[in-house]
């Protein structure tokens, strides 16, 4: 299809015949009756032009491939609108239409048809008027089908029933990634557990009759001098079901927690991409990977369990198991003296009280990562706000007698959250960003589908992506020493 001056003509009459107007979320399809180098014309409202971003368009292209699907088609050609951003454009587009493909059916055995009918498997990119190719395109469009294969990937284990992704299963799914990306990779068993001392993380698994698993990944720069560079550690909470414990959930609540490792899914999706990026300093990613399940073993109400660090905590609810978890493994990671930390944790539904389901709060006090981070989340087009870690809140983890509680009381609870995960950090720049939300939805919306989302690994993958691009042009940055 070329747009030539005539078609345009053609379809801007049959997109008015069809009240097509452009606003966004507006999809209008036209039948060319042979009249164009393609059957149909699927018109993808962008809405207005000051509110334009790439997102926009991620958005447009998810709707665009599923309307696709839905005609059986099985090529879809993209025509790229002249927008100024065309790079971050060419990204989104792609990014779109792999996310917009994603489709979860591998426990259907009904509905045959549906799962064997035709479906995109060839996408062809048209660049807007006077624009040529170069090869910097096609490394960005290389870079946007990694990424939304990634977040599949994180799609795909995240919606996969607990039953059938136990901690084990997550670690091997672990394994079969590292190798296939050619990462490093550890996995502890519960004995190894109990000699690093991870009383909160052992205390949290002790339930279940699953074996937790402490699964590292690791990727390291080809050249030494890189290699020594202080390294970025990501952390992400893998908690395969949350029952709530002894502080058992109601049904409702229990349904959906197979979703609870959707942190550690983000960061095993984003490690598959930092893979293949190679930036110039080494990337850890942690998960401490267990069931929280009520059981004659389970850890108690008032029980105290002392931590890696040696902090002892009270538990007042069972049901706060996350940062119990996740406390250890920050104190792990943060040994190795990483320039910084981002964890990506379903931590609390306060965080969806507080910002509804599709934005995730982030948590910090160093400002020049907070700023990282969100500018990174924005860049992707994953909707992330700061939440304050103020002090007023501080005392409401107070114990009579241990270091601290597990749980406060409801209000403000995703920051209550926040400051127990800061007691194991230190000092080192840390960013946690609550994903409780945007992890899995319930509607679909653009190029998500119900279920799992992926959320976080576009963000973490622009984040290394953007510091790479500082150390790059850094002029003699001094040698770690
Ligand atoms: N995994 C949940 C948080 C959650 C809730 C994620 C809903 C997604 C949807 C977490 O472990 C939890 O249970 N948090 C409690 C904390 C409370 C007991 C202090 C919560 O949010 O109610
Ligand atoms: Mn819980
Ligand atoms: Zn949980």
């Amino acid at each position: 299809m070329k747009s030539d001056k005539k078609m345009r003509g053609l379809l801007v009459k049959l997109a008015q015949q069809e009240g097509f107007k452009g606003k966004a979320e507006q999809t209008a399809l036209i039948q060319t009756h042979g009249k164009l180098g393609v059957s149909r014309v699927i018109l993808l409202g962008l809405g207005a032009r000051v509110k334009f971003t790439p997102e926009v368009l991620r958005l447009a292209l998810g709707r665009g491939i599923k309307a696709a699907n839905r005609l059986r088609a099985k090529t879809a050609v993209i025509q790229v609108p002249g927008v100024r951003e065309l790079d971050a454009s060419l990204q989104a587009i792609v990014e779109g239409a792999v996310l917009g493909s994603y489709r979860y059916d591998k426990w259907r055995t009904t509905n045959r048809d549906e799962k064997s009918a035709p479906r995109v498997d060839k996408v062809q990119l048209l660049l807007p008027d006077g624009v040529k190719k170069d090869k910097s395109m096609d490394a960005t469009v290389a870079i946007a089908k990694a990424i939304g294969d990634a977040a599949c990937f994180a799609r795909d284990l995240v919606n996969e029933p607990a039953g059938t992704m136990t901690p084990t299963i997550l670690a091997e799914q672990a394994k079969a990634m590292a190798k296939d990306a050619g990462l490093g990779l550890h996995v502890f068993d519960r004995k190894k557990i109990e000699e690093l001392k991870m009383g909160m993380f052992l205390g949290v698994a002790r339930g279940s009759v699953e074996e937790p698993k402490f699964i590292h990944l690791s990727y390291t720069p080809a050249d030494p001098a890189h290699a020594k560079r202080a390294p970025v550690a990501l952390v992400g909470k893998a908690i395969t079901f949350d029952s709530g414990g002894l502080s058992l959930k109601p049904s409702e609540g229990m349904l959906e927690m197979k979703t609870d490792m959707a942190g550690s899914a983000a960061v095993l999706g984003a490690m598959k991409v930092i893979a293949k990026l190679k930036p110039p300093f080494p990337v850890h990613g942690f998960m401490g990977a267990c069931e929280n399940m009520p059981s004659g073993n389970a850890y108690r109400l008032g029980d105290v369990l002392v931590s890696r660090l040696g902090k002892t905590v009270e538990i007042t609810n069972t049901d706060a198991e996350g940062r119990l978890v996740l406390g250890d493994v920050l104190a792990y990671a943060n040994e190795l003296k990483p320039a910084a930390i981002i964890d990506l944790a379903t931590l609390t539904g306060a965080c969806i009280v507080a910002l509804g389901p599709w934005v995730a709060g982030a948590f910090g006090e160093d400002d020049q990562l907070m700023w990282s981070v969100l500018e990174a989340a924005r860049a992707s087009g994953e909707e992330v706000w700061r939440l304050p870690l103020t002090d007023t809140l501080k005392d409401v983890l107070k114990s009579e007698i241990a270091d601290m509680k597990n749980a406060g009381d409801r209000n403000g609870g995703s920051i209550t959250a926040a400051h127990f995960l800061k007691e194991f950090v230190g000092d080192t720049p840390w960013v946690h960003l609550d994903i409780a939300g945007p992890s899995n939805v319930s509607k679909e919306k653009g190029y998500m589908s119900r279920g799992g989302t992926g959320f976080g690994v576009r963000t973490l993958v622009e984040y290394i992506r953007r510091r790479t691009a500082e150390l790059e042009t850094a002029v003699d940055e001094p040698a770690e020493s």
